[in-house]
C-alpha cells in the first residue's frame, strides 16, 4: 500500500501545474487540495483491480491519478459553505478557508478537467480502451454519478429516507467513483472474460456502498482529531445516514454484510482478487 501511495503521490505532484505557474494562486490551491495526505483509497483500488488483469504499472498510475483528482475536486466542492460548510479536511483548513470561495470553486473545476486531460493524453495501447475509460469516469462523476448523489444528499437534509433511497444516494455520491476506480484499473490490463467483468462489477458496487456506510459510522464514532475533518457533522446538519436510519449497531451489521458480499463476489477470481479482498478489510476496519 505504501509503495502505491508513494507512486501516486509523486505522480500527482508532477501532473499538477507548479505553484509558480500563472495563475499562481489557483495552482497553489489545486496543489493544496490534492497533495494533502488523503488515504488514496481509490488509487489503491485501481492498482488492486489492475492485478486482476495483469495491468502495467504506468497505465495504472495514470488511471489512479485521474480518479483521485476527481475525488479531490469532489471534496473541495463538498466542503464549500453552500454544501456541507466544513472548515477542516485531511487535518488542515479546507480549501475555501485557506484560499477563498471563488478559488475553491475553480480548483474543483480545474482538477476535474485535469483528470480527463491525463486520461486523454496517456497511451493505453488501445484507443478504444482509452475512450471507454474516459466514458466510465465521466459517467461516474456527473449527474448520474457523484454529482447526482450530492444533489440527492443536499435535497435530503432534514428528511428521513427509506433504505432504498439512502442506498441510491450513497451508491451515487460515493459508490460510483469507487466502482469507476475498480473498472478503470481492470481496463488497464488484459481484456477480461464477461463473467470476470461481472464479478468485478458486483464487487465494486458492494465495496462502494460499504465505503460510505463506514464513513457514516466514523462521522458519529471517531474524533475530529482522528478523522482530520469535523466529527458529528451528519447529525448536526440533519443528514440522512445509515446510522440515522438503522442505528449504530444496525449500520455496523450492514457494513459486515457488505464486506462479506464484496469478498464473495471476488470468489471466481481466485488469487488475482486477493489484493481487492485485503482492501475491502482495510475499508471496513479503517479508523479515519
Ligand atoms: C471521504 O473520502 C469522502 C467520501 C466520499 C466518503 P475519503 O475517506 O476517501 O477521504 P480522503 O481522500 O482519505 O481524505
Ligand atoms: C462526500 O460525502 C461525498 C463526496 C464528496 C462526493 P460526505 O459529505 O459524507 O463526505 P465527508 O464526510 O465530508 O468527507
Ligand atoms: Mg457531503
Ligand atoms: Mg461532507
Ligand atoms: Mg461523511
Amino acid at each position: 500500500m505504501r509503495r502505491v501511495q508513494a507512486q501516486v503521490e509523486a505522480s500527482l505532484a508532477r501532473a499538477l501545474p507548479p505553484g509558480e505557474a500563472i495563475p499562481a494562486r489557483l495552482h497553489q490551491a489545486m496543489r493544496y487540495a490534492t497533495l494533502n495526505g488523503g488515504k488514496r483509497v481509490r488509487p489503491l483500488l485501481v492498482f488492486a483491480a489492475g492485478e486482476v488483469s495483469e495491468a502495467p504499472s504506468g497505465r495504472l498510475e495514470v488511471a489512479a491519478c485521474a480518479v483521485e483528482l476527481i475525488h479531490s475536486y469532489s471534496l473541495v466542492h463538498d466542503d464549500l459553505p453552500c454544501m456541507d460548510d466544513d472548515v477542516l479536511r485531511r487535518g488542515r483548513a479546507t480549501c475555501h478557508v485557506e484560499f477563498d470561495e471563488p478559488t475553491a470553486l475553480l480548483v474543483g473545476d480545474s482538477l476535474q478537467s485535469l483528470a480527463f486531460e491525463l486520461l486523454a493524453r496517456a497511451d493505453p495501447g488501445d484507443p478504444g480502451r482509452q475512450v471507454e475509460m474516459v466514458y466510465l469516469l465521466a459517467r461516474a462523476s456527473g449527474s448520474c454519478g457523484m454529482a447526482g448523489g450530492q444533489a440527492i444528499d443536499l435535497d435530503s437534509v432534514g428528511r428521513q429516507l427509506t433504505q432504498p433511497e439512502l442506498e441510491l444516494m450513497h451508491a451515487l455520491k460515493t459508490g460510483a467513483l469507487i466502482r469507476a476506480a475498480v473498472l478503470l484499473g481492470a481496463l488497464c490490463g488484459q481484456r477480461l472474460a464477461a463473467d470476470e467483468r461481472e464479478a468485478l462489477d458486483r464487487f465494486a458496487k458492494r465495496a462502494g456502498l460499504l465505503f460510505q456506510v463506514v464513513d457514516d459510522i466514523l462521522d458519529c464514532t471517531a474524533s475530529t482529531a482522528t478523522l482530520g475533518k469535523t466529527a458529528g457533522k451528519d447529525a448536526a446538519a440533519a443528514k440522512p445516514t445509515y446510522v440515522s436510519l438503522m442505528g449504530l449497531d444496525g449500520a455496523r451489521e450492514l457494513a459486515a454484510d457488505l464486506r462479506e458480499q464484496a469478498i464473495d463476489a471476488l470468489g471466481s477470481l481466485g488469487e488475482r482478487g486477493r489484493r481487492l479482498a485485503e482492501l475491502t478489510d482495510f475499508i471496513t476496519q479503517r479508523k479515519f
